[in-house]
Order: structure tokens, then sequence, then C-alpha cells
């Protein structure tokens, strides 16, 4: 969906008008991939507007960039209370949040360090990422020809922009092969992620995802199924996971910012489950839209509201 614009986008400190909110062509970023950002959400919650993780999801920010020997001129916490002053500034009652760090302009070549670290802050509505059925119905999916970067290139933990090169190859083949969305292999052959989000697998009532060492970004949403899985009383596991158990899963699910809970129902079309969203997954989607929808108390402090 082409963008509508809100009205605002923050830009190193100032609120700067949406059709004006442009960097110079010769910027760094543009050229090498040298920005790093973030996906987070604000929900409509009964309780009023609310950030999903804020803190979090900014803590990853700063840990992306100081990756990629990157120092914002703005904290951490600078950067919480630009994402709620942009928010406001805009009256969002629900969006998507994206901010990014990047390398912007001042000379060319590889070496970055000349150049200066901006920031900006952009906001938009975003819904379903998979189409409205998806969280429903779940979505299918292939195992992608592409597989992810193997640890000793890029730095899979640093949400990079670089880094979304190798994920638009493997979205780009799901959709050009008639699928939702793929899941990628490491190097090594074993399960990893899909193209912007975590996978979850579940045999025999054991909840499995790949471990860090799996060249995955870390999804936050991926950290808050672990913990509502773990206090639900499944028994949940980080383990390597072999390709073929995708297919002799009872359930699969992804979890992400945008695609949030959503069932996978058949992998390279062998059908998952039963056809419908199988009982873990539901029960995962469940309390996860129950702490945003306000039907279960935000124990962990996940809610930020705006207002
Ligand atoms: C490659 C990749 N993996 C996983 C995720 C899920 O991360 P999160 O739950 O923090 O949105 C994302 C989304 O940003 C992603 O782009």
């Amino acid at each position: 969906m082409a963008f509508t614009g809100t009205g605002k986008i923050w830009m190193n400190g100032a609120l700067v008008d949406w059709a004006d909110a442009n960097i110079h062509i010769g910027s760094h970023v543009i050229h090498y991939g040298s920005g790093v950002f973030e996906g987070a959400r604000c929900y409509q919650t009964p309780n009023g507007s609310a950030c999903f993780r804020l803190d979090t999801h900014m803590r990853r920010l700063m840990d992306s960039a100081k990756i990629y020997r990157m120092v914002p001129a703005y904290s951490q916490k600078q950067l919480e209370l630009a994402v709620l002053d942009t928010i406001r500034a805009n009256a969002m009652k629900a969006c998507y949040i994206r901010p990014v760090v990047y390398r912007g302009y001042a000379q060319l070549g590889v070496n970055p360090f000349p150049c200066p670290i901006d920031v900006a802050i952009m906001l938009w509505e975003w819904g379903t990422y998979l189409g409205a059925e998806a969280l429903e119905k779940g979505v299918d999916v292939k195992v992608s020809s592409w597989r992810r970067m193997a640890p000793d290139t890029f730095p899979a933990l640093a949400k990079t922009s670089a880094n979304y090169a190798n994920a638009q190859l493997i979205k780009m083949e799901a959709i050009v092969d008639g699928y939702a969305e793929a899941v990628a292999l490491d190097s090594q052959g074993f399960v990893s992620e899909g193209s912007g989000q975590n996978i979850f697998v579940v045999r025999d009532g054991v909840i499995y995802t790949p471990p860090r060492s799996a060249s995955i970004l870390p999804g936050i949403t991926r950290d808050s199924v672990l913990t509502i899985a773990r206090e639900l009383d499944f028994d949940v596991r980080e383990e390597v996971i072999p390709r073929e158990m995708l297919y002799i899963a009872d359930e699969l699910f992804f979890a992400g910012t945008a695609v949030e809970i959503t069932p996978i129902k058949s992998i390279d079309r062998i059908p998952i489950g039963t056809g419908s969203m199988g009982p873990v997954t539901k029960a995962i989607q469940q309390a996860y839209f129950g702490i945003i929808n306000g039907e279960r108390p935000d124990t962990h402090g996940w809610l930020t509201f705006v207002y």
C-alpha cells in the first residue's frame, strides 16, 4: 500500500513535514547500506495508545548502532521520548514505528567514518502484514534457496539495512513462486528464520525455535513468545532445527512485530496440522493479543502509554 503520509517525521531532533523529509543522494547509507533501524508498533488499547516494548526496541537499535561503530547524538531514553513526541505530533492512535540511524552526507567511499550519524523516526499506519486472513487461517511458506548469512560475514544480531538485501531475495523468491513467505536456512543448512520474522515449531506439545547462533535476528516478539509460552507452562526449547522437522511439525508459526503471531498452514506444499490454527499457536496468539487488548495484565511492563 502506498504511503499516504502521516504529517511529521522526526529528523535529528526536528519535526519535518512528511514531504520535506529528504536526504541527499550522496548520503553514505544509499550507496553502502550503512543504516540500522527498528520496527515497533503502537497499538490502540482499551486504556489508550501504547507502544509495545518500546524500550527493548530502542535498546536493540543502540546495540545495532554499536556493532557498526555508530554513536548517535541521542541516548536510548531520548529516542524513546522522541518516538512518543512524534506519535503525539501526528495525533496517531495506532501506528508502525520506524526509527533509523544512518550514515549521512559528507563524502563517498567505503570508509563510513567521515559521514555524520543521522537519526530519523517515521510512523505510518500498517495493518496486518501478510493480509487480513493470515492471522486466523495461516500462510503458505517455502524453504528459500537463499541462505542466511554465515556468522562471520554480516552480524545477524544487528538490524542493519544491509541485512535486508538478503531478506529481499528471500521475500521476492517466495512471491514469484506463489508463496506468502519463505524460511531461510543458515549457512549450516539448519532452519534460521523468515525474511522478516522468527519461526516456531510445535511437536508433541513442545515449542522449538532456532537459537541465536542460527543467524537469526533475535526478535522481540520471539522473546515475548518465549516468555508467554513459559508462563503458560509449555516446554520451550531454543534448539538447532533440521529442515525436515518443519515437515513433520504439528504446528508452525511466525513471530515478529509486523506479522505478530501468524500460523503457517503449509511448508513446501506439505500441509501442517489440520489446516486451521493449532491449539498451541492459538494459546500463544491469544495471550499476546490479550496483553495488547487489555484482557491480560501487563505484568512485564511491555506497554508504554503515549498520551
Ligand atoms: C529478519 C527478521 N527476523 C526477525 C524479526 C522479528 O523481530 P521483532 O519481533 O523484534 O519484530 C524481524 C523483524 O524485525 C526481522 O526483520
